[in-house]
């Protein structure tokens, strides 16, 4: 089931030559490969919140032709098509939707959003107010099933753009908080890393949902969980708050998830290598392999360590995947370059085609 879809593009196509590029640098491309030949297998409607900016409609462009989804545009309408014409883009047939022009649409979502949220201080005013924005728009297409997936982000900062997510789409039914993954391509095996987006200080027993979501998310991409839950202490070498709730979540995490391979709290070498592990704590059930998935204690300490390693530790970072949303919507970091927007795009898709009201 491994094989390189690669040498089937032709060298002219630019992103097939970054991928190349990549391979003889040396990041495995296996995990992603295999998520985009699924994706194609049967794509899905995307739509986009934030068409109108060069990087999304150069995606939305490359995952046409591929095939890995079919894309909608939302936006302003005269913007969009301004930069598709600068730029001599090839998007015919793509769907542009622009929420000013659909007063009929925004006037059916107001009442869906109305009816949503009129117990939680709404005004069905505030609801076809805030239908004007592409975020709430491209959510409630999302809900009613006009599209697949979401892709927003980008340009806005991602806590002002998961709310609209959070309050139309929505959790998953038994989850109680939704978390963001990213997944850390390199020459060895993938790792795994949680919460890099979304929750800012998890107490342990948002740290246990979100061993439990990650989990689920690190099996979507056909690789067995070992999950450390990281601190700056070893197995209670100092007491604090962070290694005391991170041993705590540790221990309700055991009882929980009885079958899941997680251990900790330890620092991050010691979950990495495996030679720290067998020598200082071989009673560990990672001392045999070592961890490939890493728990972060706060989003600072995952939100700076997956950066760090993009920008200066020269692996590739995939993500952020939102895990336990409802429904496939992922919010891209602000910057996103357009290959990492086009691998979001093969996850959602991919998220898209198994989703049962429960995404990743
Ligand atoms: N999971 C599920 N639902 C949530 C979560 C969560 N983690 N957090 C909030 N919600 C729900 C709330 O219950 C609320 O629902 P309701 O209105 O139906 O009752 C809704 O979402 C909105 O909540 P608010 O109270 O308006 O927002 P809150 O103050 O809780 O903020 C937010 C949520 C924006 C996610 C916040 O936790 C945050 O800012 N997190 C950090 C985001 C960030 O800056 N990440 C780092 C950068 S990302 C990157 O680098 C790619």
């Amino acid at each position: 089931a491994m094989d390189s879809g690669v040498a089937r593009i032709p060298i002219t196509n630019w992103e097939a030559y970054e991928q190349e590029l990549q391979e003889r640098i040396g990041i495995d491309q296996k995990l992603m490969t295999r998520i985009t030949n699924q994706a194609k297998k049967d794509p899905k409607t995307v739509v986009f919140a934030e068409a109108d900016h060069f990087k999304i409609l150069k995606a939305a462009q490359i995952v046409k032709e591929q095939r890995i989804a079919n894309p909608i545009l939302l936006g302003n309408r005269e913007r969009i098509q301004a930069i598709i014409d600068e730029n001599n883009m090839e998007l015919e047939g793509v769907r542009i939707i622009d929420p000013y022009e659909e007063n009929e649409k925004r006037e059916e979502y107001a009442h869906l959003l109305y009816d949503k949220r009129k117990r939680k201080g709404l005004t069905f005013f505030d609801a076809q107010r805030l239908m004007r924005d592409r975020n709430y728009f491209g959510s409630m297409m999302l809900n009613t099933g006009e599209a697949d997936a979401l892709i927003s982000g980008l340009t806005r900062e991602y806590s002002k753009t998961i709310v609209p997510a959070l309050q139309v789409v929505g959790v998953e039914e038994g989850i109680n908080k939704v978390a963001g993954m990213y997944i850390i391509l390199n020459k060895k095996e993938p790792y795994f890393f949680a919460d890099t987006t979304v929750n800012v200080n998890p107490n342990s027993d948002e740290l246990v949902d979100i061993i439990g979501l990650t989990a689920r998310a690190v099996r979507f991409f056909d690789t067995e969980p070992r999950i450390a839950m990281l601190s700056y202490s070893n197995f209670g070498s100092v007491k604090g708050v962070v290694p005391d709730k991170t041993a705590e979540a540790v221990q309700k995490a055991k009882l929980k998830y009885p079958d899941l391979l997680i251990d900790g709290e330890m620092q991050a070498n010691t979950a990495i290598n495996r030679n720290l592990l067998r020598e200082h704590y071989p009673f560990s059930e990672l001392a045999e392999k070592g961890a490939n998935t890493l728990i972060f204690p706060t989003l600072s300490a995952g939100n700076i360590a997956y950066k760090l390693l993009q920008e200066i530790g020269g692996a590739e970072a995939i993500g952020p995947v939102l895990m336990g949303m409802r429904k496939p919507v992922h919010i891209l970091q602000l910057g996103s370059s357009i290959r990492e927007i086009v691998n979001m795009i093969a996850i959602a898709v991919v998220d898209a085609q198994n989703n049962n009201n429960q995404a990743i």
